[in-house]
């Protein structure tokens, strides 16, 4: 049969040169399909001779035979190789950590809290809290400040709203940490030692104040407890807060209606280049308000005032963790926006401790 060696010769071309599945099959229907090439040579054996069809009937089922052989090697090949593509191409390290690895940082008020905590834990002091919605007795009375006393028109408290007709002092958000103390004397009696650090809330919104804070209040109370002491505790503190070898504490004269005497406390600091140094120079920055506790205030704790004596300070963690940290403005603290907590924050696994140094 004339030109079955030229056909053979093209469809096996044409079926190894098959770019994909889809040429793939047209080809197949243009040669072995209904209407294909090869098929309608088959035609053809019905006009021949029988002598002529001995020769060309078993050409031609040769050549559908290995063209279909061909076709269906091709299509294997042609789906081994789509899939060792998307083997490449959809390669998944399972190895790979889950989360990228600084997905979230300790915020600097946590951090200073657990530097403050650690350090005091150090010089005897335990961690009491208090709640933050407050009675005006705690936040206010038993710290000698009664109503209509000008100190509280000072701390722009906000109040809690009563039920119409009940005519009890609303409940406060707490203006500040002192009302712990108060709360730790009844609960502890004397002696003791502690810090509470936490919220505090005052309706005032600028650089350096927001209507949310955090301070640290300290509480020491026990026999012949004098302002010296007060002194040598703060030093410590300073210093080792700080991380410098000395410091220089100034009591400035002050008056707080929960202490008697009452002093401001600044340190001796410089801002050469607009870089804070502690401990040297020709400035003063204000850090805490302390002084010895108003035998009033031990009284309101159950506390003898002729038996026992201590004394308090109160200070803003916020601002200190500004000051350490070279933080600008307080406000950013309470943005949750992400690049400044990847900024300023700490990474999970530093907890502050006293022997590997506390900001490391
Ligand atoms: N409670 C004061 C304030 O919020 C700070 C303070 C001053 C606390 C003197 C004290 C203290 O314990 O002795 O401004």
């Amino acid at each position: 049969m004339d030109g079955l060696d030229a056909l053979r010769a093209k469809v096996l071309e044409a079926v190894s040169s098959a770019k994909d599945e889809a040429a793939l099959e047209e080809l197949r229907v243009a040669t072995v399909g209904k209407k294909g090439e090869v098929s309608l040579k088959m035609r053809e054996l019905g006009r021949m001779t029988p002598e002529e069809r001995q020769v060309a009937g078993p050409a031609l089922n040769a050549l559908k035979d290995e063209v279909n052989a061909a076709l269906a090697a091709k299509k294997a090949g042609l789906a081994d190789a789509a899939l060792n593509e998307r083997l490449q191409t959809e390669w998944l390290d399972v190895t790979l950590p889950a989360r990228s690895r600084r997905a979230g940082t300790i915020h600097p008020i946590s951090q200073v809290s657990d530097e403050v905590t650690a350090l005091f834990a150090d010089l005897g002091f335990a961690v009491a809290e208090g709640p933050q919605v407050e009675s005006d007795w705690y936040n206010f009375d038993a710290l000698n400040i009664p109503s209509h006393h000008p100190a509280r028109g000072e701390m722009d408290t906000f109040y809690m709203s009563r039920e119409d007709g009940d005519e009890r002092p609303p409940h406060v958000l707490r203006t500040h940490t002192s009302p712990v103390q108060i709360r730790s004397m009844l609960a502890q009696g004397a002696p003791l030692r502690v810090i509470c650090p936490g919220r505090v809330y005052r309706a005032d919104y600028d650089q350096t104040h927001t209507p949310m804070f955090h301070q640290v209040e300290g509480l020491a109370i026990d026999r012949d407890i004098s302002m010296a002491n007060l002194k040598w505790v703060l030093e410590e503190f300073v210093k080792a807060f700080f991380e410098v070898d000395d410091v220089e504490l100034r009591f400035r004269a002050s008056h707080f209606p929960f202490t008697e005497p009452s002093a401001e406390v600044d340190i001796r600091c410089s801002w050469e280049g607009g870089q804070l140094k502690i401990g040297e120079g020709d400035d003063w920055l204000e850090i805490l308000g302390s002084g010895m506790v108003h035998p009033k205030v031990l009284e309101a704790g159950g506390i003898d005032p002729t038996e026992w004596q201590g004394f308090a300070f109160g200070m803003g963690i916020d601002r200190i963790a500004m000051l350490k940290y070279g933080i600008p403005d307080l406000r950013a603290f309470f943005d949750s926006d992400l690049r400044w907590l990847r900024h300023y924050g700490f990474a999970a696994l530093d907890q502050p401790n006293l022997y590997a140094g506390l900001s490391r």
